[in-house]
């Protein structure tokens, strides 16, 4: 996890500041001695001013003995105090100290007949349920512990609801002093709400008489709002549109263009009761700036509400995206600044009526609900297998989802009943394959995520449970099959690296069958090199082999930026300012002062890479310079709340100590990876677009990294060190000012898995056996760079992730993976 700097080394004003504190520590005792003492002061006071001249002592008692200046002197005072306390109220604590609190809320009003006049707010039935709504909102408020607090409730809209009755949404204001603005919480105001319809409630139903009100106490939701969000939509609003789709099937037209000065308008949709809305995005012309200039956020309900946000598109939209709702209404907040376009349209769709019986012979696809849609949050599906006889399982076959049985957490990403276990779904960057060893088993899915999640498919077929792989074929744990003889290849073909634990440490066969992984590595294992020629060669490719731009790949393992061309068409060349540093003074390297864990002191320019990542204005995290303006970190520092907002952070380049930065950048976007797991770290990656280019004069003092490609192995003689400003133990109290580095030897997957057990294929373990040297609290995100012996440049192997304490004997710093996501990278930074 990422720290706060909240000490840093002390600076020599640093080491003063204890020294002033002892002294007025000091001059207090003197001041608090006992009576006696103080008698003593008095008495040496009274015999001082005996001493003092005649003329002066005169002056004195001239002065103490008009009584009347004294009262002028104090009431003066009295006054002035009195106008200057009346101005500060008026002026500053008044002013300051109360603000406006906004809330959205909805809920239902059971046993009153929708009326089509409702829809407008200006009509005369409108107008008059409005009121009456209005009035016991205000008295349920007006009657509560917040009553002084209360300023106002607006009914914004009404809609018929499939359950019946009429679906008020609402807006209500508090004017609260700051100190008291903590309490005013949602669920303390949505209490207040629903504490009063419990009182009322009748038996057996969750409807609640409030004033003769029907109101239904399951439908009670209030989420605070913005105070932009309540002004941009109240009545005097000039960007709200309302539009309805009556007919199933037909679609409406949405097109919405910001001219200059840009735009911030909420289009309400409403189709039939019983129905729901799919929005289609066709077009989203905007520019990427993680939801702050510009976005279009999709609630599920009429009002922007926090709780019913369905999905945020924050970046360009250009192939189109499809969004449900789970009732008949929908919310679109558009924020766009200059000349933005949004092409799309609505249509009412039917409830999907999701269960069907599927014979696996032939084999067939089955898909989410609304498929190509996104899954909304409320859904749920059975499919009835059937296999031709009882030898026969089904295996679903999913591209990037896999099923894991449900542990102590929920599921978010699809609840799943098979045969009455309890599986979660979770999206992952590979195929898997879910096998269920019974000849008709019923498969029952939810959706179960807050908001809209991306839509699924898989393929199903039958299988032999009693053999579920072909002959000569080896069973992973993500289901998959693979052959045989790829198990303990150095390649994860299972996608979990089920086929390459377990394997004895590979040895060379310096025959005809040599390991890949020895092959074309850039070291002779052979006594006679065999191992090591015909390098160049082009050969089949495969994720271990390197590709040239032309497509053709070969058998030299590190071949990008090795100096030598070996691509026919010298691509592998191409592109390498990258991992050169120019350290300006070699000398200073080797203090010998114990920093990170276990590191020493870097000198300038010696990782013109590294950087400081801020947030806030305190170290969080480091990066790694990629280009111009893409940096590289890890997901899990930009994963709660504010820490996702760019605006908070700056990366700090071309430093050694900090504080002394060559460039500060703002961040424009952070692109977290789509399958980081908070609770697992996988896929701990993250890419962050800066809002402008740093300098290209800092160079060399600022220079990017070389990317590994896919293909790039690392060997025991390589040289891997860790970087960073964090933490130099587990328990220090003190982040180092001088930029620290360690050198540390990889472990194999093999025995790091054995360590941690949850180590998967996009994480590397990296340490020494004593635990003396390694990376800490502060240091993630920031680099594993390793260079190969006798190579000129540094490559990002790692990216400081997670580990058990610091330092610790046989417990590894955990990394991730970097060639795990070479095209991952360069999809977005391309
Ligand atoms: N997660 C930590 C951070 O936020 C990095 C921990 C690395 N730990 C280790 N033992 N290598 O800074």
């Amino acid at each position: 996890m990422g720290t706060k700097q909240e000490e840093t080394e002390q600076t020599s004003e640093d080491k003063d500041a204890p020294q002033q504190d002892s002294a007025s520590v000091a001059d207090v005792s003197v001041e608090v001695a006992t009576v006696d003492h103080t008698l003593r002061m008095l008495r040496r006071m009274y015999r001082k001013s005996r001493r003092k001249p005649k003329g002066l002592k005169r002056l004195l008692a001239y002065v103490l003995n008009i009584p009347h200046i004294t009262v002028i002197v104090t009431a003066v005072v009295f006054v002035l105090v009195v106008i200057i306390w009346s101005l500060l109220w008026v002026f500053i604590i008044r002013r300051e100290s109360y603000s406006g609190a906004y809330f959205a809320g909805m809920f239902r009003v059971a046993n009153v007949e929708f009326l089509p006049e409702y829809r407008q707010a200006e009509s005369h039935e409108f107008v008059s349920i409005a009121t009456k709504i209005q009035h016991v909102v205000s008295s349920v408020y007006k009657t509560s512990s917040v009553a002084r607090l209360y300023k106002q409730a607006v009914i914004s809209d009404l809609s018929n609801n499939d359950q019946g009755g009429v679906l008020v949404h609402f807006w209500m204001v508090f004017v609260i002093p700051r100190v008291k603005s903590a309490v005013m919480s949602e669920e303390f105001v949505g209490a207040i709400l629903k504490n009063s319809v419990l009182t009322s409630l009748q038996n057996r139903s969750s409807v609640g008489y409030l004033l003769g009100l029907p109101v239904d106490i399951d439908s009670i939701l209030i989420n605070v709002v913005q105070r932009s969000d309540y002004t941009s939509n109240t009545e005097d609003s000039q960007c709200v549109d309302k539009l309805y789709a009556n007919l199933p099937g037909v679609s409406v037209p949405l097109n919405v263009f910001s001219s200059w000065g840009g735009v911030s308008c909420h289009v309400k949709l409403t189709s039939a009761p019983g129905s729901l809305i799919r929005l289609v995005v066709s077009s989203f012309l905007i520019e990427p700036t993680d939801c702050v200039d510009d976005a279009l956020v999709v609630y599920d309900a009429l009002l922007p509400m926090r709780g019913r946000i369905l999905h945020s598109l924050c970046e360009p939209v250009s192939s189109s995206i499809s969004i449900v709702s789970t009732s008949n209404v929908m919310l679109l907040s558009f924020r766009m600044s200059d000349n933005k376009s949004f092409k799309g349209y609505f249509e009412a769709i039917a409830e999907e009526k999701c269960v069907s019986e599927v014979e696996t012979q032939p084999e067939g696809q089955i898909y989410s609900p609304f498929y190509p849609s996104m899954l909304p949050p409320e859904c749920a599906c059975t499919w009835k297998f059937k296999t031709p006889n009882p030898g026969l399982g089904v295996a679903l076959h999913f591209q990037n989802y896999v099923l894991k049985p449900k542990d102590m957490k929920g599921c978010n990403n699809g609840w799943w009943r098979v045969n009455e276990v309890i599986f979660c779904g979770i999206y992952v960057g590979y195929h898997t394959v879910f096998r269920i060893a019974h000849h008709s088993p019923a498969v029952e899915f939810r959706c179960s995520s807050p908001n809209s999640v991306q839509p699924f498919q898989a393929s199903y077929s039958s299988y032999n449970i009693s053999h579920p792989c072909p002959e000569s074929y080896f069973l992973c744990t993500t289901g998959l099959c693979v052959e045989r003889s790829r198990l303990c290849d150095g390649l994860d073909d299972c996608q979990d690296e089920s086929d390459e634990m377990l394997c004895s440490r590979p040895t060379m066969n310096c025959g005809s069958s040599s390991h890949p992984l020895f092959v074309c590595n850039g070291e002779v294992d052979c006594s006679h090199g065999e191992d090591e020629i015909n390098c160049t060669q082009e050969t089949t490719c495969s994720e271990i082999r390197y590709q040239c731009r032309s497509g053709s790949c070969i058998l030299k393992k590190n071949a990008k930026c090795d100096d030598v061309p070996d691509c026919k068409d010298h691509s592998d060349e191409a592109d390498c300012d990258c991992g050169h540093p120019t350290p300006v003074n070699k000398g200073g390297s080797s203090t010998g002062l114990h920093r990170i864990v276990g590191g020493v002191n870097s000198v300038e320019g010696e990782w013109p890479w590294q950087v400081s990542l801020h947030f806030d204005g305190s170290l969080y995290c480091g990066a790694s310079v990629l280009s111009s303006n893409w940096l590289i970190s890890a997901a899990h520092c930009f994963s709660k709340d504010r820490l996702s907002d760019p605006r908070y952070w700056r990366a700090h380049l071309g430093m050694l100590m900090q504080g002394s930065a060559k460039h500060v950048a703002e961040i424009q976007r952070i692109v977290v990876h789509e399958y980081y797991n908070a609770y697992t770290f996988d896929y701990d990656i993250a890419l962050l677009h800066l809002k402008k280019a740093w300098p290209a004069s800092l160079s060399p003092l600022v220079q990017p990294v070389c990317l590994p490609p896919s293909s790039h192995t690392i060997t025991d003689s390589h040289r891997c060190i860790v970087t960073g400003w964090g933490y130099r133990s587990e328990d220090d109290k003190v982040l180092p000012t001088v930029l620290q580095k360690a050198q540390v030897s990889i472990t194999s997957q093999t025995e790091c898995q054995r360590i941690y057990g949850l180590i998967s294929p996009r994480m590397l373990c990296a340490g020494v056996p004593s635990g003396e040297r390694d990376a800490c609290r502060g240091d993630s995100g920031g680099p594993l760079s390793c260079q190969a012996p006798g190579g000129s440049r540094w490559f990002l192997i790692g990216i400081v992730s997670w580990g058990s304490g610091c330092g610790r004997p046989n417990l590894p710093g955990v990394y991730t993976r970097v060639t795990k996501f070479t095209s991952w990278i360069y999809s977005h930074i391309s």
